[in-house]
């Protein structure tokens, strides 16, 4: 059977987000998934998000929040909001679920698909790739035509080819032979683009082909959820502006 995957990232325990992303993924017969990190943060469901993942028993990557959520380090350098929200994270999640979260790899394998959440250079110190000449380095360690990640919830393909490195906006995309694809898939529950609409790819091995997915979801009852869970005004807003 020919694969049809789905790569989602940056869902940030925004279960209503993730609830229609799932859903439209099944609807569309994907056969696989693969996720790239960021399970947890901002959002108010961590728990019921990270069982929906673990029910894919796909591969998942480590996204810096998962990390900061899941490991008791000092917070001392956070922004006072972004502490709040790691904070009471770090209350929420339940002992098996943090566990599971500090297992994750920062990087993985996925039968010739790379998946990382930041940078394939330095995946531990979550460098963040807006521009093509931030991507350059992880192309240097990049051994497969796609590489999939996340971190700024900007989605975009960033496209290498006789050592230079080109800027593709998302939508349906190619993938040509010769070149390599490190492929922002965009973010599930908080989108940055300026778009409020759940973002994720499907991807076609067999047929080159990339496709960006974007959905409405109940942006409304996510919000009331983080305002219900005393978490910063701020969060909630931002969905609906997706900034
Ligand atoms: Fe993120």
């Amino acid at each position: 059977m020919d694969r049809k995957i789905a790569v989602l990232g940056d869902i940030h325990a925004n279960l209503d987000a993730l609830e229609v992303v799932l859903a439209d993924a099944r609807a569309q017969n994907v056969n696989e998934f693969i996720c790239t990190g960021d399970v947890v943060g901002y959002n108010a469901c961590p728990n019921e998000c990270c069982k929906l993942v673990r029910e894919l028993g796909c591969a998942v990557v480590q996204g810096n929040h998962d990390h900061y959520c899941a490991f008791e380090e000092s917070l001392e350098d956070f922004h006072h909001l972004a502490a709040a929200v790691v904070a009471w994270t770090r209350r929420q999640l339940s002992s098996d679920n943090a566990a599971w979260l500090r297992s994750l790899p920062y990087t993985a394998m996925v039968k010739g698909i790379q998946v990382v959440h930041s940078t394939l250079d330095m995946p531990e110190h979550w460098g963040y790739v807006f521009e093509s000449v931030e991507a350059e380095p992880s192309f240097s360690y990049q051994k497969t035509q796609a590489c999939f990640h996340g971190h700024t919830h900007v989605p975009v393909v960033f496209e290498h080819q006789f050592g230079t490195v080109g800027r593709l906006e998302p939508g349906t995309i190619e993938l040509r032979l010769g070149r390599k694809y490190f492929v922002n898939v965009g973010s599930v529950g908080q989108p940055r683009d300026g778009d409020p609409r759940a973002c994720y790819c499907i991807y076609e091995p067999s047929k080159h082909l990339l496709e960006y997915r974007r959905l409405e979801y109940d942006v409304a009852a996510a919000q009331a959820r983080i305002r219900e869970a005393g978490l910063p005004d701020h969060l909630a807003d931002r969905l609906a502006r997706g900034r």
